[in-house]
């Protein structure tokens, strides 16, 4: 038996009501997972029952209704934490991912940033993990450079080291899991030798904490950001880890109710972490149902869920490798690798890839993924992507290779 077994996609599936054939015995064959996940009816249910038993404001209630939303919401924040051996008081909730970046980044490094020094990003970064830099860089006189990528679509680790041993690199913001060419970059070395140089590093595990074993404790690193929709949650909640020295030592990124321990006429002091960094009303239900998620996930087990990861990522190299001219980026080994597949068919637009494989229910994403420095880096304007998840199959592959060939022959007519 492989450990792929561990994972059964058709059981799975029972989970997720928008999986389910329709009535006409149709399917929809989501390979989309990397923009967003589905979401299981646990995480549903979840939110469900939060808003129709237990709705109130949290952290200002001393009404019982008010103390059980409060004890669900810091549950939920205890089941992120465990899941990836963070600090609680270090895992801060935000709107996404996006918003965790842009946090460091103002309150870090907008007071800790001097005219050139370095924040060392990479070209295979998403957006969200170049422009909050940008605009920093651009307010301190600091400068962001980028690690360029090999041509098969791993990281040039001799530029990094020559560049931390050369320049006053005090950031690195890398991305554990590229979510175009699937890379799994290793973060925990990466730390350790920026680490050894005083630079600080933040890992974007938005494509790996939905699919693998991730431990902030066993990485290292300063600050981890994710997101919680692409890890079966809901939209509208995002995580920031960080060390808890190190945020204990920064200023709040936005200000307002519930980030402060006291507000005076002549200035306020601010909460303890991690509500320092929380203003406003938090992400309350959406906390319920992301803790759902991390149960969830951990019910299956991380190792099974990447287990099925690497298996159907073999699968899905060697059925698309056959159809003529594809062009597949980033590593061919499975095991370097996570679900994100991207690819190019030189007679076929990856726009109207995706519009004309949806016509047989399958979906997949087209265009730059959020990241326009590593389209440039590998020579297009955009590319297909297939992206899986605990629910698909072997089938879905299928599904996808003969719905390309029918593209392709509509296009040949
Ligand atoms: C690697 C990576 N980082 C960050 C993000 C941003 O996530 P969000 O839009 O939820 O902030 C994404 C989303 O596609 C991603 O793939």
């Amino acid at each position: 038996m492989t450990h792929a077994a561990l994972i059964n996609p058709l059981r799975v599936r029972q989970d997720f009501s928008l999986l389910a054939p329709t009535e006409g015995g149709a399917r929809l064959v989501y390979l989309d997972s990397a923009a967003t996940s589905q979401k299981p009816n646990a995480v549903l249910e979840a939110m469900d029952d939060y808003y129709r038993c237990a709705n109130a404001n949290v952290h200002r209630g001393v009404y019982r209704l008010a103390q059980e939303a409060t004890e669900r919401f810091e549950d939920g924040r205890r089941a992120v934490a465990e899941l990836v051996a963070a600090p609680l008081a270090g895992t801060i909730f935000t709107k996404n991912a996006t918003e965790a970046i842009n946090l460091v980044a103002w309150a870090w490094g907008l007071r800790t940033l001097r005219p050139n020094d370095v924040v060392m990003v990479t070209e295979m970064e998403h957006h969200s993990g170049i422009v909050p830099w940008q605009i920093v860089a651009k307010m301190t006189g600091a400068e962001v450079r980028f690690a360029p990528i090999t041509p098969d679509g791993e990281l040039d680790h001799e530029w990094i080291d020559h560049t931390l041993a050369s320049a006053p690199v005090r950031m690195v913001s890398i991305v554990h899991v590229s979510n175009v060419l699937g890379t799994v970059n290793p973060v925990a070395d990466i730390v350790a030798r920026a680490h050894a140089h005083g630079a600080l590093v933040l890992v974007d595990a938005s494509q790996s904490v939905p699919h693998m074993p991730v431990s902030f404790a066993g990485i290292g690193c300063d600050f981890m950001a994710f997101t919680g929709h692409k890890m079966l949650g809901p939209t509208g909640i995002g995580v920031l880890v960080g060390r808890p020295e190190i945020l204990d030592g920064m200023e709040p990124f936005l200000g307002g109710g519930e980030m402060i321990a006291d507000v005076r006429t002549d200035g306020s002091d601010w909460a303890d972490l991690p509500n320092k960094f929380e203003a406003g009303t938090p992400p309350i239900a959406e906390s319920v149902g992301l803790g759902a998620a991390c149960i969830y996930l951990s019910s299956l087990g991380l190792d099974a869920v990447r287990a099925h990861e690497v298996h159907l990522t073999t699968y899905a190299l060697d059925a698309l490798s056959e159809i003529d001219g594809l062009r597949i980026f980033g590593p061919r080994d499975p095991a370097r690798r996570g679900g994100a597949l991207s690819f190019h068919l030189p007679d076929l637009h990856p726009h109207d890839i995706a519009q004309l494989v949806d016509e047989d229910n399958v979906c997949v994403r087209a265009g730059h993924h959020c990241a326009k420095p590593l389209m440039r880096a590998l020579g297009v304007n955009a590319t297909a992507r297939a992206s899986t998840y605990i629910y698909n199959d072997t089938d879905d592959i299928d599904a996808l290779v003969t719905a390309l060939h029918r593209a392709r022959a509509y296009f040949a007519r």
